[in-house]
């Protein structure tokens, strides 16, 4: 099983392995509807919301940038007062410090970093967190393609709450 190795981790980690683990990087992953974080705003809302950020987020590729969260679930919850698992939930993330989760134990590194969380510190953080912030405890190899992590950030805008000022 070319996957095997990729869920056993998911489930060593305490977490369900999820579907969506297959379908990362292709593109056509969808979230289930059962999804905790599904919001209930409908597509045209979320348009609307996405098209207030500023360029070149308010183009993101919605489904695109959902279908990449697939490499994000298994480590974090969006929904408001969702779990914090190996990393803290992201929910209201954009605009706040760094390390602000009082129920998770983030890394000295991040702690001391100093950063407030907009789209473009995302878009260096997910390039590759280690070398973004060494010592970090995110152990995620990064997000290659410029696109995806705009997409992908445009999405996490939009379902954590984000409103542009
Ligand atoms: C293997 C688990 C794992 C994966 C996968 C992962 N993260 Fe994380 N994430 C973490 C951990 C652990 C931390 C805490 C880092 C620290 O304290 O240094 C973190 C921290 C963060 C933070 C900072 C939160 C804060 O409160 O300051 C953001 C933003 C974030 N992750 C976004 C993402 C996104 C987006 C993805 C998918 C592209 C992702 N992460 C994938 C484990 C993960």
């Amino acid at each position: 099983m070319r996957y095997g190795p990729v869920l056993a981790a998911f489930a060593a980690l305490g977490v369900a392995a999820c579907s969506q683990a297959q379908d990362a990087g292709s593109g056509t992953a969808a979230a289930p509807a059962s999804a905790p974080e599904a919001p209930t705003l409908s597509d045209a809302e979320k348009q609307a919301i996405l098209a207030s950020y500023p360029a070149p987020y308010n183009t993101a590729d919605l489904a695109n940038g959902e279908a990449k969260f697939a490499l994000c679930r298994s480590c974090h919850t969006i929904a408001p007062g969702g779990a914090n698992m190996t990393g803290p939930n992201l929910h209201g993330v954009f605009g706040k410090a760094a390390a602000a989760n009082p129920d998770y134990k983030y890394s000295d590194a991040l702690k001391a970093s100093g950063i407030t969380w907009d789209a473009n510190q995302l878009y260096q953080w997910l390039a590759n967190p280690k070398t973004f912030m060494p010592g970090t405890k995110m152990t995620f190899a990064g997000l290659n393609d410029s696109k995806d992590r705009i997409d992908l950030i445009g999405w996490l805008m939009v379902e954590t709450g984000h409103k542009a000022k």
